[in-house]
């Protein structure tokens, strides 16, 4: 009989042994590159042992452990996020600014430790998202977020793709149960690649690591998150059951013996002397380390000291972070130039002379809005402050008026586009100017970028440029224009070959079949992202039943909300959407959601019985019933010998002992999920 770890009677003894090996053997790699920066394989032999462990664990779905290293490439999209509740609460930091209020920390401490020998350890703060991550015998088992600091949101799935965090700790002593706290980030060259490549898609970029990491982590498809090259560092610890290590340095050394990733540079300094010397020296050296910092983080490193000293309501006694001052540059503002959004918007854009900030040239920087402009009385000719705090893209703190000669001009919103004339209207709600135009090229071509990048419909060879070309030589005058273009006019426009048109012709074919949520995405309706679509697909499965929804019924799916309800029932009703719907279903555009595709490991179920007993906690009767007959298998209230699994919780009664004695295999909540290729209740 088969029971869930490898005892498989289809999996033979090789198959298994060679199963367990690459297993290993990924979760050391994983190890060397992530947390000791120390490869010894290439990317492609990781990806071919990942290949391979998928492979198995696809044709012998029993072999799959719920720390396999293939969860790592993302598991089934989930519905929601499930609250939970800490044990202890995340709490905040409190801030000082400078080395006095520094001083002051140390001395407040030394009141409330009469006489005892303080140490201090040093360490950057990283810019991220705070997570808790919980290991039971060494099992990752929950990855939440910081939420109020009582409760946040169980993104275990999300958790598990993150680089470098292992699914099971190593080593030895490893604790009954530890609730490690740390950072997930994002390292600024991968932001950096991240935003480059959405630019060159003709997509707004994200604003900062932070944001782009903290989003990432609420998606609901953790295969998207996956993609995301997120890594984790350990710094603190919310809960611990088994012999506690006695400082935070040693806690700091059980956890990286453990393969949790930490960051190596942390000192350990014996009075606050050596921990401000330190802080000294990371203001200017924090600009070499690969991910942003906002300061660093003074603690006491003793933790029976930490438990004396206790916590405020909003934030423990023993730790204060030092706040690093962003960095500024002075530069003159030469000129507004205005660009047009893909629903008219128009954003003033500062042009400066080139100025350096923070490891980079600045020579542009958003204005954002009227409003913006007229606060700060920004005119141009100023000479202006730029900043770069957590921020990558330049932010403008304040003009000169000191400075000015008198030939400075305020800057007035045209009238009318500077593209297109027609008129320029004030949002009535906000500081928003927008073109009104319908045919207005520029904000067209940002349509056309929006429908063309990846994560819409993906079209091969339909940059920047060639948008460009199309729209400009009359031949696009709407997204569905594009599936009505042939080769032969293609190739009797400048710069374009026979093979370039050959290609554009092709890639568009192609991306007919992407489905409805990347259309939707695509499609350039406000508040309408591709997350959202893709969830409501999911959900509605076609446009035929989307488009016999109520706003009402809309806005009641989770995540959509009133707000965005009433943007895209307005667009799908609305002339625009009517004729844009009409006319690509006409050119064979899938109004379909497109077909679920099962994660590597995902199990095949069909046909078996599962019986359910006793309390399963944290897990509704109804959900496991559910997810049971969403893999085709039956749940069923009697054990017999036809019964494939019984999955036993709290208070299991009878049902147990019967399976017991007719040797079915019993599984306890969490092999239960796993089984199912679901690590938590989504
Ligand atoms: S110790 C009570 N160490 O900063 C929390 N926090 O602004 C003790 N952070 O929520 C946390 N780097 O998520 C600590 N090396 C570090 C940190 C760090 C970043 C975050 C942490 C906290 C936030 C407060």
């Amino acid at each position: 009989m088969a029971d869930l770890f490898g005892n498989d009677d289809k999996a033979d003894e090789k198959t298994i042994k060679r199963a367990r090996f690459i297993q290993s053997e990924l979760e050391r790699h994983n190890e060397l590159y992530y947390t000791r920066a120390k490869p010894e394989i290439s990317d492609r032999e990781f990806d071919r042992l990942m290949a391979e462990l998928s492979d198995l664990e696809r044709c012998f779905p029993l072999i799959a452990s719920p720390d396999s290293p293939t969860h790592r490439v993302g598991g089934k999209p989930v519905d929601g996020f499930v609250q939970v509740a800490h044990r202890t609460p995340m709490l905040s930091i409190d801030n000082s600014y400078d080395e006095q209020m520094v001083h002051e920390f140390a001395n407040r401490l030394g009141k409330l430790l009469p006489g005892q020998k303080i140490e201090f350890v040093v360490e950057p703060k990283i810019d991220g998202v705070a997570i808790s991550a919980t290991y039971e015998r060494g099992i990752l088992i929950l990855g939440a977020t910081r939420g109020d600091g009582e409760k946040g949101d169980d993104i275990t799935t999300n958790f598990k793709t993150v680089r470098g965090v292992p699914l099971r700790l190593k080593g030895r002593n490893i604790p009954d149960l530890v609730e490690v706290r740390g950072e997930v980030y994002l390292e600024q060259a991968d932001f950096d690649a991240i935003n480059a490549n959405r630019t060159g898609q003709g997509e707004e970029t994200y604003a900062n690591p932070r944001n782009f990491t903290a989003g990432s982590l609420k998606l609901l498809d953790p295969k998207l998150c996956a993609s995301r090259k997120l890594r984790f560092f350990a710094h603190g610890v919310g809960a611990f059951e088994g012999t506690s290590p006695k400082t935070h340095h040693e806690m700091l050394e059980a956890f990286s013996s453990w393969g949790i990733p930490v960051n190596p540079h942390y000192k350990v300094h014996d009075n606050i002397g050596g921990a401000l010397a330190e802080i000294g020296k990371w203001n200017t050296l924090r600009t070499e380390l690969p991910y942003q910092t906002d300061g660093v983080v003074v603690k006491v490193d003793n933790l029976e000291q930490r438990m004396k000293l206790g916590t405020t309501t909003k934030a423990p006694r023993w730790v204060i972070a030092y706040k690093f001052a962003a960095e500024q540059a002075r530069t003159r503002l030469v000129a507004i130039d205005l660009q047009i959004g893909k629903l008219g918007t128009l954003t003033p854009v500062a042009r400066l002379d080139p100025v350096q900030l923070a490891g980079t040239k600045v020579s542009n920087a958003s204005l954002h809005n009227a409003d913006f402009i007229s606060t700060k009385d920004i005119r141009i000719g100023d000479m202006i402050v730029v900043e770069k705090a957590g921020e990558i893209i330049p932010y403008v703190v304040r003009s000169d008026p000191g400075s000015r000669n008198g030939t400075e001009i305020p800057f007035t919103f045209p009238d009318e586009c500077p593209v297109c004339g027609a008129p320029v209207v004030r949002n009535p709600v906000g500081a928003f100017y927008r073109c009104t135009g319908t045919d207005c090229s520029a904000k067209l071509k940002r349509r056309l970028r929006s429908f063309a990048i990846r994560s819409a419909m993906d079209i091969e060879g339909l940059g920047s440029e060639t948008i460009e070309l199309l729209v400009d030589h009359g031949l696009v005058k709407s997204i569905p224009d594009l599936f009505l273009m042939n080769q032969e006019q293609l190739e009797c426009l400048p710069r374009m070959g026979q093979l370039s048109a050959f290609n554009l012709v092709e890639g568009i074919k192609q991306c007919k079949s992407r489905g409805l949520g990347r259309l939707l995405a695509g499609l350039g309706i406000r508040h309408i992202g591709e997350s959202i679509a893709d969830d409501l697909t999911r959900r509605v499965g076609s446009i035929q039943n989307l488009l016999v929804l109520t706003e009402i019924e809309i806005a009641n799916f989770q995540g959509m909300g009133p707000e965005r309800a009433h943007s895209l029932f307005d667009w799908l009703h609305g002339a625009e959407g009517i004729t844009t719907i009409a006319r690509l279903k006409e050119y064979g555009v899938s109004m379909e959601a497109a077909p679920f595709e099962p994660p590597p490991g995902f199990s095949d179920l069909a046909g078996k019985t599962f019986v359910l007993t006793g309390t399963l906690e944290g897990l509704d009767r109804d959900d496991a019933e559910r997810f049971i007959r969403e893999r085709g298998a039956k749940a069923s209230g009697s054990v017999s010998r036809k019964t494939s699994y019984v999955v036993a919780g709290e208070a299991a009664g009878s049902k147990l002992d019967k399976a017991r004695e007719l040797g079915i295999p019993i599984l306890d909540k969490d092999a239960f999920l796993a089984l199912l290729g679901l690590s938590q209740p989504g």
